[in-house]
């Protein structure tokens, strides 16, 4: 007997770490996605195999945080392997990296496979609040934006609050965007922190960046829902600027941003915790798109090219 489960990979477009401190964000599920597979296992405990392709050293520096990670779900789940033990191999497309949701999306993975394999028949809400009790493994304490992105999938507004406000946000097509991977692994739990210092420090200046990242999520989701991906673009550098401001970009990441932006992307900032990691391009069209995943491969650095915005999973 075995049993599989997936989760989406992401792309947060706008605002990763103001989303910490309730501000509301806008991210989707990417193309990419990590399958969990379990089958029963004759020894007492868990086995993991993690057949995922990797950034280098990635699954080294995060495996204490990815044990912590499972056995949170599994007390979440109210699952006891003392008895019967389980495998967990996981496999999928999703390249793991930092900044991509390669966290979550391994998580809502589990969480469906376990799912299956005790035929529990939990639905994606409860995937989704499993998995970001998983979450809390990698990220201490998690806004819970990749969580969203990987189980529903889709372009999705996220604010969290007492109830987290999750809405899809409707686009005519999907779009071209373009992933740059820094190739440097970042720990997202230490960039959360340093923020929040910063801005306990700086209350004043840290209210008028985090003022005008508000807006920017207002004047982007309206920007989406016209198709005006010109005025999206450039609220993602702005975006990207102000997150400079808060100390979580770093030179690669700055560095890929140009390249993308001197190659026609209509905007470009990191994605995800920052401090290494990915970031996105906004590159509607083939044609762009391959020039800006050209552009930064001959720098020497790897890409993903996939979309957003495409409805897979739960929300429609
Ligand atoms: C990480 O993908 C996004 C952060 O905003 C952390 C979080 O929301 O939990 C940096």
């Amino acid at each position: 007997m075995k049993s599989q489960g997936i989760g989406f990979g992401k792309a947060i477009l706008f605002n990763e770490h103001f989303v910490v401190y309730g501000i509301p964000s806008i991210v989707s599920a990417i193309g990419k996605y990590t399958v969990a597979k379990i089958e029963p296992c004759d020894q007492p405990k868990l086995i993991l195999e993690d057949n995922r392709d990797a950034t280098p050293n990635y699954k080294e520096e995060k495996i204490d945080q990815q044990n912590d990670s499972i056995n949170r779900i599994l007390k979440k789940m109210g699952i006891d392997i003392s008895k019967n033990g389980i495998k967990i191999t996981l496999n999928g497309n999703l390249y793991v990296a930092s900044g991509i949701g390669a966290s979550a999306a391994s998580c809502v993975a589990i969480g469906r496979a376990l799912s299956n394999y005790y035929n529990l028949n939990l639905s994606d809400d409860e995937i989704n609040d499993i998995s970001y009790e998983g979450e809390k493994g990698y990220h201490g304490t998690p806004s819970g934006v990749d969580n969203t992105a990987s189980t529903y999938g889709g372009l999705i507004w996220f604010q969290k609050g007492e109830n987290n406000i999750i809405e899809k946000i409707p686009i005519s097509n999907p779009i071209e965007i373009v992933i740059g991977n820094t190739g440097k692994v970042a720990n997202t739990a230490a960039a959360v922190a340093g923020v929040r210092e910063r801005k306990e420090k700086n209350p004043e200046k840290y209210k008028e960046i985090f003022d005008r990242t508000e807006n920017i999520a207002y004047l982007a989701k309206r920007a989406l829902r016209e198709g005006d991906y010109k005025e999206v673009g450039k609220l993602m550098n702005e975006n990207h600027k102000l997150l400079q401001q808060i100390e979580v970009s770093s030179r690669e990441l700055d560095f890929l941003v140009n390249v993308a932006r001197e190659h026609g992307a209509l905007g470009s900032k990191l994605t995800g915790g920052g401090l290494g990691g990915n970031i996105i391009a906004l590159t509607p069209g083939k044609e762009l798109q391959e020039k800006v995943t050209n552009a930064i491969e001959k720098e020497g650095f790897q890409t993903i090219k996939t979309v957003i915005g495409a409805s897979w999973g739960g929300i429609e």
